[in-house]
């Protein structure tokens, strides 16, 4: 891990103590964990990794990852690599702009109601922005009002006619969510006066459809081949299970876990709300009145073509990013990008984290990389060190059986060997 850190270092061009709280024990101080929640008892780790390899948009990006999950940084930064040879992601994002509702019930006219607030629309959004006059400042902040005509099951199961007002905000740098829902709550009094109805819920919704960022990749088909498969063979196992994924929503909901394993482990870095990524993005895959994969892959013209379109809900100020010294630090690996310019980075990893899995899966399947992964795991847990890790995992893949007593065994086999032939002392010598 030093040395790991060295070369992170040296790659960002900045000195090692620049690059603060990796390589040590402690991440979140406690003191910053009682202040973040309630009942805290303590901090729980995660690795943090970092994802190799990525060139967006012209520009090399080194991707802090932070995940439990063996094989997600390894798989990502391969497919990474070999949509270098393509000239890497393209991606892009909107304005960061976030939905907040209000919702309107027991209005006694419905078209008189709709038509007041939209008259007053200006007026809404002036008192909207007074509750955050610095976002609005900085040229962010409430931009547009939407009445929304909504049927609504009463208490009795008979659809009541309601009036769903949308703020649309640009939050900037934010994530957002403090900042709508204020607005929100501080427009509640004069949508109930205009529409003489009466407010129920005043919330951001995480279907952020208005701030949807994109990726695509193009990947000449000869940098494909692998595993004893040609370059188009792979190509076209991956476009047949994106085909799959169309099709079939049990699929495409593994297809997307898999695309969220690299856009979690980016956004649980980089301190943000990942339940809100989760919410917003699988909504949208259901936009069409199914659920669809998130990403989509074919071939044409020597190439594989690959995109991804989804709404994500990134900051880059407030929340853990204030709290959580390590979050810093990820932001700083990456290079401190802009909100907008970080949400590309990180649909971008999304795809080549899908790229990784359908390309196991179209050929070999995925289980052999996993199982080399899990033999390393047993060795070091079974003691081995340096160089003996290999030695052992290999040893345990030839015997087909990787169980921790197997390795052991293997490892003891191995310092046996070593002291009654002293020539082998290289292999054993880090152990
Ligand atoms: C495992 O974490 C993710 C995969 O299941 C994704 C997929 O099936 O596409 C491998």
């Amino acid at each position: 891990m030093a040395e790991r850190l060295r070369r992170l270092a040296d790659a960002l061009a900045v000195p090692r103590s620049e690059l603060p709280h990796l390589g040590e024990a402690a991440t979140l101080p406690l003191a910053n964990a009682d202040g973040m929640i309630e009942n805290a008892i303590g901090v729980l780790g995660l690795p943090l990794g970092v994802g190799l390899n990525f060139l967006v948009n012209g520009e090399d990006v080194l991707v802090p990852m932070a995940v439990e999950e063996p094989s997600v940084i390894a798989a990502v930064s391969l497919a990474a690599k070999i949509a270098r040879e393509g000239g890497g992601f393209f991606a892009d994002a909107d304005e960061q702009m976030l939905i907040g509702q209000v919702q309107l019930e027991a209005i006694p006219d419905r078209a008189a109601a709709k038509a007041a607030i939209e008259r007053a629309s200006e007026e809404i959004l002036r008192e909207a922005n007074a509750l955050h006059p610095a976002m609005a400042a900085r040229g962010g902040g409430a931009k547009r009002l939407e009445v929304r005509e909504l049927s609504v099951l009463d208490v009795d199961g008979k659809p009541e006619p309601q009036l769903i007002v949308h703020l649309h905000v640009d939050t900037q740098e934010a994530m957002g969510a403090n900042l709508v829902n204020t607005m929100c709550e501080g427009v509640a009094g004069t949508l109930e006066r205009l529409s003489g109805g009466r407010v129920r819920l005043r919330i951001l919704s995480n279907l952020a459809d208005g701030r949807l960022a994109r990726a695509k990749v193009r990947i000449p088909l000869e940098q494909l081949a692998d595993f004893g498969y040609t370059g188009p063979e792979v190509a076209h196992g991956i476009a047949a299970a994106s085909r799959f994924a169309d099709a079939d929503p049990y699929r495409a909901t593994t297809h997307n876990k898999g695309v969220m394993n690299g856009i979690d482990a980016v956004a649980i870095a980089t301190g943000n709300d990942w339940r809100a990524i989760e919410a917003g993005a699988h909504a949208y895959c259901a936009r069409n009145g199914r659920y669809e994969p998130m990403t989509r892959w074919w071939v044409s013209e020597g190439h594989l073509h690959g995109s991804i379109e989804i709404p994500l809900q990134i900051g880059t100020v407030g929340g853990a990013v204030k709290t959580n010294p390590l979050v810093v630090t990820a932001l700083r690996i990456l290079g401190n990008p802009p909100a907008k310019k970080l949400a590309g980075i990180i649909a971008a990893v999304g795809l080549a984290q899908n790229m990784a899995a359908l390309r196991a899966l179209g050929t070999v399947g995925i289980q052999k990389g996993h199982m080399a992964l899990h033999a390393r795991n047993l060795a070091v847990t079974a003691g081995a060190r340096g160089q003996t890790i290999e030695v052992v995992a290999k040893a345990l893949i030839a015997a087909g059986e990787i169980k921790l007593h197997r390795a052991q065994e293997i490892l003891a086999r191995l310092v046996r060997e070593q002291a009654s032939a002293p020539g082998t002392a290289g292999v054993l010598e880090a152990t």
